[in-house]
């Protein structure tokens, strides 16, 4: 069983990805969302931290709406970096372990190279801001924090490339799909379970091994390239698709609010070294989550 160490395990929004793939995981634990615990209202997120005592924090709430950040900034600053900033302050406090997750949108993704953790960034839109205000709260805080910068979450129900490009594919015959954008899609339970495998032997270590690693399944791929495999993948699956062709598009004729970096490729080699990480490859999360999709379906 995952963080056997812990006595009260607190997992942080709920009906997210990743924070269903925790809450699947760590059966013991106490798990919020914003039905539960607004983490966006300071006071509320507090009084909570007070009340529950968690001895560790499962970060997996965020801001995710990347274009509507553009106009909302203040909420994805509340979310993204001032509630991050008060776990890490708690966990300064009381000894409690940090678990938190930042983007590749932190990059302004330029050149082909994987990022690597100290490269320099910059991000291009609002939501990058907000997360990277996130990572500075946590990382400049002194409890044991452990951040992951991961890429393109994904899995078989929730509001995702995945599920979208399969909702298109079941009634549009013709999709468009940028194949300019190049990263790591990341299956959200092979995420979850290996930040857990990291924090438990991050546990075994004299000194924790607190900082900024990269995890994200292995393999590069476009948006393009994606989204045709998802679909052969689905059909190999018994799925019933309408869709005939998928066309490639660049970035510069799909426009959206917020400006999307080209190169999203994280390098995770840090991770796989120093916490004995072992991400699978986007393939095989593609597989177990189109038959996550099949089966809400059945
Ligand atoms: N999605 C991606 O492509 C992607 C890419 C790179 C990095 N990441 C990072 O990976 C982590 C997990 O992302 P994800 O894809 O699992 O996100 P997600 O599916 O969008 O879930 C985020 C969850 O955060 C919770 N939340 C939002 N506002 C809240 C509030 N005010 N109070 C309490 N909870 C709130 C919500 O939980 P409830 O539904 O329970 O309210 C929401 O479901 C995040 O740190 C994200 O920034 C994601």
């Amino acid at each position: 069983m995952f963080l056997s160490a812990f006595k009260k395990p607190l997992v942080v929004g709920a009906h997210g990805q990743l924070a269903r793939a925790f809450a699947l995981l760590v059966p013991q634990a106490e798990v919020i969302g914003s039905d539960s615990v607004n983490i966006a209202d300071g006071a509320a997120l507090s009084a909570f931290l007070t009340r529950y005592q968690p001895d560790v924090i499962l970060n997996a709430a965020a801001y995710t709406a990347v274009d509507a950040a553009e106009d909302d900034m203040t909420r994805a600053i509340a979310i993204n970096s001032a509630a991050p900033l008060m776990m890490a302050e708690y966990g300064e406090k009381t000894g409690a372990k940090l678990v938190h997750f930042s983007t590749d949108y932190v990059f302004d993704g330029s050149g082909t190279r994987p990022w690597q953790e100290d490269d320099h960034t910059s991000p291009l839109n609002a939501y990058g801001v907000s997360k990277l205000s996130g990572e500075y709260a946590v990382l400049t805080s002194a409890a044991d924090v452990l951040l992951f910068r991961t890429s393109w979450v994904f899995d078989g129900v929730g509001k995702n490339f995945l599920t979208t490009i399969l909702r298109h594919a079941e009634t549009k015959e013709t999709l468009n799909v940028v194949n300019d954008q190049i990263g790591a899609p990341t299956y959200a339970p092979h995420l979850a379970r290996e930040a857990l495998r990291a924090l438990d032997g991050a546990m075994q270590e004299e000194i924790f091994p607190s900082g900024m690693y990269h995890l994200c399944n292995e393999g590069f791929v476009s948006w393009y390239d994606f989204a045709v495999a998802l679909i052969n993948e689905a059909r190999a699956q018994g799925a019933t698709l309408a869709v005939k062709e998928v066309r490639p598009i660049s970035s510069a004729d799909y426009i959206t609010k917020a400006t999307r970096p080209k190169n999203s490729r994280l390098d995770s080699s840090k991770a796989k070294t120093l916490l004995k990480t072992q991400m699978p490859a986007w393939e095989q999360g593609m597989k177990e989550a189109i038959s996550e999709w099949m089966n809400a379906r059945r």
